[in-house]
């Protein structure tokens, strides 16, 4: 039995990813330990931002140096960098031995005690399965009341300026039925609130491997199907999902926020820019105008639907023209928060090629830009909320807590973060509480527990 650590870059998939490693390797009977301690060290990389291979090389070196006098028996790279650079990083080090991509990660905690056990074996495991693999269960440890579900792998989009369709490969459905039951399985393990992942969730089902189990006659729903599925089962109390794509945002996806009490108002619908002229170069498959009408008929449906984004400012060939179109739409979006970043050329991804690439500096003004509205318009959409109440599902004791009390944090059901002070310490994890917001911070709200007295003032 060995002791290992896990050390997690990227996106929520990435940190789910991670956490299935972890329980599985507890499963098979190995501890989790320290960095400086542990036998194993397993990397899950990301590779959508500039200089990824840098970011490994470095981890790496690091714990090399730092452990000179105990180094690990085994690293690992597993995720977007291992696909994307593989083998390469065998030269790094005698040590690192193992790298596995997001499709071969399911065999990754079978091999490491044969790894172990032949300290001259090294292993890559880089190729793309054909179908959605399903991966072993691992401990039924108790989930905390946030937990995420997979419902796909990879991405079919190819926008111009991606390396995701390269490194997770082409989306491949979850089938219902596991989905179901790895929901289930976290609600009866404490999951109160569920976040389905994937890179296109809306397109789910939209694949050749689902379609070919439709022509098996496998059950094999649409997406606003699913979420109707799932939103019914009992113990669950909350729904969300990330990320879904603009241009396979249809009708149902967009009724379903009227009319499942359980989806959550909230929604991460990635703009990248808002100039049509931006857009078509990106590949994105929609214009403004379409960015806008969805937005309208969310709103709609769901009057305070809290939207988030993600913006990339700087692509090749933008003007001042492009970005005013983009803060424009920001604006008119009221989005209550954005991930903004600069351009970059990722390795295989079409926009490579484009000739008119933006210098970093007027990139990095751009993004000061695009980022001092969004902070604007999330102080005033908080600061709205001051005094009025909200639902809170508690998940830590709170970090943020300056005044004498005791606090624990969660989210509302916009996603928003909230700080809800009690009257005396005690174990909140898991409940669901009435909250009253009296203050609003930059990123976040200050509540109390509602009592009747709040409840009287409305
Ligand atoms: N599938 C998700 C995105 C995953 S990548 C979606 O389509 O929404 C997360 C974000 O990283 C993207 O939305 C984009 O804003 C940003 N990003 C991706 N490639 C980038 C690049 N080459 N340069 C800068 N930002 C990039
Ligand atoms: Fe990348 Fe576009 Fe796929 Fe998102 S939809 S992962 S941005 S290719
Ligand atoms: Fe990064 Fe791969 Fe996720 S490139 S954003 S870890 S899909």
């Amino acid at each position: 039995m060995a002791t290992f650590q896990i050390l997690t870059f990227g996106c929520q998939m990435n940190v789910n990813d991670s956490d299935w490693l972890a329980n599985v390797l507890l499963a098979h009977g190995h501890h989790r330990t320290d960095q400086n301690a542990a036998q194993c060290i397993f990397l899950n990389t990301c590779s959508v931002r500039e200089k990824p291979e840098q970011k490994v090389r470095s981890t790496v070196q690091q714990i090399l140096n730092t452990r000179k006098q105990n180094p690990p028996e085994l690293i690992a790279v597993l995720g977007c960098v291992a696909q994307q650079l593989g083998e390469d990083f065998f030269a790094l080090s005698p040590r690192l031995r193992l790298v596995a991509g997001p499709d071969g990660l399911p065999k990754v905690p079978g091999l490491v005690d044969e790894l172990l056990a032949e300290p001259q074996l090294k292993i890559s495991l880089l190729d793309f399965t054909k179908s959605y693999e399903e991966r072993e269960e691992g401990l039924a440890l108790p989930t905390g009341p946030t937990a995420y579900v997979n419902i796909m792998q990879g991405c079919d989009n190819f926008c111009t300026y991606c390396i995701v369709p390269f490194t997770r490969g082409r989306q491949k459905s979850r089938s219902f039925s596991a989905i179901m039951a790895e929901c289930r399985r976290k609600i009866a393990l404490g999951a109160c609130e569920i976040t389905l992942l994937g890179q296109n969730v809306n397109a789910y089902g939209c694949d050749r491997h689902a379609q070919q189990a439709r022509a098996r006659g496998e059950d094999f729903p649409s997406f606003a199907q699913l979420l109707r599925e799932i939103a019914a089962l009992p113990g669950l109390k909350r729904l969300r999902y990330t990320s879904p794509h603009p241009k396979d945002m249809r009708e149902e996806d967009i009724a379903a926020f009227g009319c499942l009490p359980a989806l959550c108002p909230q929604l991460h619908l990635p703009l990248q820019s808002g100039s049509s002229r931006v857009l078509a170069r990106m590949g994105r498959g929609y214009d403004r105008e379409r960015y806008a009408e969805l937005v309208r008929g969310l709103r709609h449906v769901r009057s305070d639907l809290a939207l988030s984004t993600d913006i990339i400012v700087g692509f090749p060939g933008e003007n001042d023209a492009d970005l005013e179109a983009t803060l424009s739409l920001m604006e008119e979006s009221q989005f209550l928060s954005s991930f903004s970043f600069c351009y970059s050329d990722r390795p295989g991804a079409r926009a490579v090629t484009f000739l008119d690439k933006i210098p970093k500096d007027l990139q990095h003004a751009r993004l000061i830009r695009v980022q001092n509205l969004q902070d604007e318009l999330q102080k005033q959409l908080l600061q709205q909320r001051v005094g009025t109440s909200t639902e809170v599902l508690l998940e830590t004791p709170s970090r943020r807590w300056t005044r004498a009390g005791y606090a624990w944090q969660g989210r509302d059901p916009y996603g928003t973060l909230v700080h809800v002070a009690f009257e005396q310490e005690g174990e909140h994890q898991g409940e669901l509480v009435a909250a009253h917001i009296t203050e609003a911070g930059s990123h976040c709200l200050f509540a109390h527990r509602e009592t009747a007295n709040d409840r009287n003032d409305r």
